[in-house]
């Protein structure tokens, strides 16, 4: 379901944008991104960065210094010591490559021809993503590409993704040349666009997608200003419904089951006891219905984190044997509500039962890399987040762990026990993928998009407290054994 009118979306509060919010807007070449990001910086007062231009200054370097657009190693090489500043300046950003204002040279037919290819390079986007991450990791930036809410910013405030059909943009280009003067074919225009369509979309290395996060908008029959408006109505969605959720707080604490209210509170003491901090909810409970989506490192992780949610119910899904009578850590499962899974192939019933917890307001705590992983490394997310994603819709949130080795009272330093939230993942754009793709795909692509979720949480908690020497040692310990168990229980 493509948005196709402002009135389809509800009007939002501009005031409900927080400060260090993230605006990502992907889409395909010609589809008016850069001309909205542009009008949304100036409306919600925030910086605009042309991640396009980024990749373009490069291969505006490369070609004036005589280098192979299909020469990896020698564009990295460029690229890595390189000074590349953006400049926000009313019109088109300043793009200053080694100290020269490239902003002219970078719009030129042999630059738009070459670009493509250079972007197509794994180690020249993986240079250039951290170089985007750290003019936006501060927030209040609204960021224009084709992989920002999937990769660079998986846990953006809002992702919009522009599209519009290849005529339509072709005729957009064809129209600014007029204006210029310039004389050009339309049809050569639209085999033109198709031809970068495809190259951006089918490279292997972080491609042209919709993400199913995202507000899917057809620019095709709007005009200029209905289009920013519908763009800036999807810029309040999250922020409006988020605002919505803090004033359920107090209610929500009233009508914890008691059962709940002793389990949280002995979980929550005993992580407060050996100092565990949490970031990124302000000791907010968590939302009613969603899924939260933890990655496993240790036993502890449940208790870690289910201290933290504050609100019941909370089910999770725990493999079948724990359940097994006769052990009082059976009773235990049982009666704080969890479901059991089996862990080789697909348990419907699970899944089932899940699902029902879900639609009547409970919470799901889900383990998706379907077991432990040894610390720092994240595991591939299973299928099954997908699934579920697909069957309830329920929003996930993504949350990180850290810890729970070396627990000391008060906190070790060397090894800091820690849960990341991080922000509501709502599938406003699952039906347009859910278009373009089959259901297997889909749940791939909202597995990696959680993933990203977690790299972007474990980023931001070892740049707060770096990655210590125990860990280092017991990662080295754990990636032996782990790998060992995996084998055992999936194959290989
Ligand atoms: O948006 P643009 O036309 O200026 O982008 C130029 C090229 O850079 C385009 O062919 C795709 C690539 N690009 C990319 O791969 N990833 C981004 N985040 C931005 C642009």
């Amino acid at each position: 379901m493509a948005f196709r009118h402002p009135d389809e979306l509800p009007a939002g509060d501009p005031t409900v944008l927080p400060r260090d919010a993230v605006i990502a807007i992907d889409g395909p070449a010609g589809s008016g991104k850069s001309s909205t990001a542009r009008a949304l910086a100036e409306r919600f007062d925030l910086l605009y960065i042309d991640t396009g231009a980024m990749y373009r200054a490069l291969t505006h370097a490369a070609l004036s210094a005589g280098i192979n657009p299909g020469d990896e190693a020698a564009l990295v090489a460029l690229l890595a010591p390189a000074a590349l500043e953006l400049r926000p300046a009313r019109g088109e950003t300043t793009v200053l490559w080694c100290g020269n204002d490239v902003s002219r040279a970078i719009r030129t037919p042999q630059v738009e021809a070459a670009v493509s290819q250079v972007s197509t390079h794994a180690e020249v986007r993986r240079l250039m993503v951290e170089r985007q991450q750290a003019l936006g990791r501060r927030g209040g930036v609204i960021m224009e590409g084709r992989d920002i809410g999937s990769v660079v910013f998986p846990l953006a405030t809002a992702k919009i993704h522009l599209s519009a059909s290849p005529e339509a943009r072709a005729d957009r280009r064809w129209r600014q040349f007029r204006e210029r003067g310039v004389e050009v074919d339309r049809d050569g225009l639209v085999r033109e666009l198709a031809d970068r369509d495809r190259q951006d979309s089918e490279r292997a290395a972080s491609p042209l997608q919709i993400s199913a996060d995202a507000f899917v908008i057809d620019s095709s029959d709007l005009g200029f200003e209905q289009q920013n408006e519908l763009c800036a109505r999807a810029c309040l969605v999250n922020p409006t419904l988020d605002a919505a959720l803090d004033l359920d707080i107090q209610r929500a604490r009233r009508e914890l089951p008691a059962r709940y209210r002793l389990a949280y509170g002995a979980m929550d003491a005993m992580t407060r006891f050996f100092g565990m901090i949490e970031y990124g909810n302000g000791e907010r409970p968590i939302p009613r219905g969603c899924i939260a989506s933890v990655n496993h490192i240790s036993l502890w992780d449940p208790a870690m984190v289910a201290g933290t949610f504050r609100r019941g119910p909370i089910h999770t899904l725990a493999k079948a044997e724990l359940f097994h009578p006769g052990w009082l850590g059976g009773n235990f499962f049982r009666w704080m509500d969890a479901i059991p899974i089996r862990r080789k192939g697909y348990d419907r019933n699970a899944f089932r039962e899940a699902a029902a917890r879900l639609a009547e307001g409970g919470n799901l705590m889900i383990f998706p890399e379907g077991t432990r992983q040894a610390i720092g490394e994240l595991g591939q997310v299973r299928s099954g987040l997908g699934i579920l994603v697909q069957e309830t819709r329920a929003p996930v949130l993504p949350i990180f762990v850290r810890g729970a080795y070396g627990k000391r009272i008060g906190g070790s330093v060397e090894s800091p026990m820690e849960v990341w939230r991080g922000s509501l993942m709502r599938w406003h754009g699952l039906d347009d993928l859910l278009g373009q793709v089959d259901r297997r795909v889909a749940s791939d692509r909202i597995g990696l998009l959680c993933r990203a979720a977690w790299c972007e949480l474990q980023a931001r908690s070892y740049q707060q407290h770096p990655v210590t020497e125990f860990e280092n040692e017991l990662r080295q310990n754990q990636l032996h054994y782990f790998a060992a168990r995996q084998t055992k229980l999936f194959g290989s």
